[in-house]
């Protein structure tokens, strides 16, 4: 055979693999459930890291319009780090994305009975993308972490793509997830989060195809330096981030990398 860019390998095998269930429902409806849930010690220690970070800007700042957002934990915490390598996402991550992936976001929400939370609005992750996709350019992956008797997100079936200009057709489902749980969705289906009734979190991690802008640059030196200092599954942590993504400056940095990649 010819010699061939390894990418065109694993993009020729895409379409045609046999694909789990998880993918197709993603892709078919937008969303699914995983099928493993996390445990109630974990969702413990992931709510009590936050408290570390509470009033720390600019990682959550109180009284303004972007309070009841923890932005980022896993620069800090090793439960995050965690959650962000857990092996059920990277089975999935590399199904979605064969080309590779990189963290686009990580927020925790604190959502209280007389604090509205941001994600309360109707919106999509990736809100400037005017198009749909056939196949997830991005995933995210919302982690319940406390228990709650009502319903605490709708999602809008179909919106992703089907109705992706058509936002009055789409079924809307009022989801009760359990302590522990992670809906897996494709960025682009409509949703929001509700008021509740008792303090609760959830957790998200948006992972993208490196052809999106990351909401932030984890790879600026201020976050790096920050990373650096927890040195807990630090290179995985470096992976997952996209430095291998990163823009080069200019033709002399790109082809520094290129030389030291041989
Ligand atoms: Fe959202």
């Amino acid at each position: 055979m010819e010699d061939i860019h390894k990418g065109l390998i694993y993009t020729n095998k895409f379409k045609n693999k046999k694909h789990s269930d998880l993918f197709k429902q993603v892709v078919d409806k937008g969303y699914c459930f995983l099928e493993t849930k996390i445990d109630s010690t974990f969702c413990k220690n992931l709510i009590e890291d936050l408290e570390d970070l509470r009033g720390k800007s600019p990682y959550n700042i109180t009284n303004n319009a972007y309070q009841g957002v923890f932005r980022s934990p896993f620069i800090f915490f090793n439960s995050y780090r965690d959650l962000a390598l857990l092996k059920e996402f990277k089975k999935y991550l590399i199904e979605f994305f064969p080309n590779n992936y990189q963290l686009h976001l990580n927020r925790c929400v604190e959502s209280k009975p007389f604090l509205n939370a941001s994600t309360n609005e109707l919106h999509r992750d990736i809100p400037h993308l005017h198009t749909p996709s056939e196949y997830p350019i991005s995933i995210s992956a919302l982690t319940f972490l406390n228990e709650c008797e009502d319903s605490q997100i709708s999602i809008y079936e179909g919106t992703h793509k089907k109705y992706f200009y058509d936002l009055e057709r789409a079924n809307v489902l009022k989801l009760k997830p359990k302590a522990g749980q992670t809906l897996i969705f494709d960025s682009n289906l409509i949703h929001n989060t509700h008021p509740s009734k008792t303090d609760i979190k959830y957790n998200l991690f948006m992972f993208s195809s490196p052809i999106i802008k990351p909401i932030v640059d984890y790879s600026s030196p201020s976050i790096f330096l920050k990373l650096s200092k927890n040195k807990y599954r630090y290179d995985e942590i470096l992976d997952l981030i996209g430095y291998q993504f990163a823009v080069p400056k200019d033709d002399y940095d790109y082809l520094r990398k290129e030389l030291n990649d041989c």
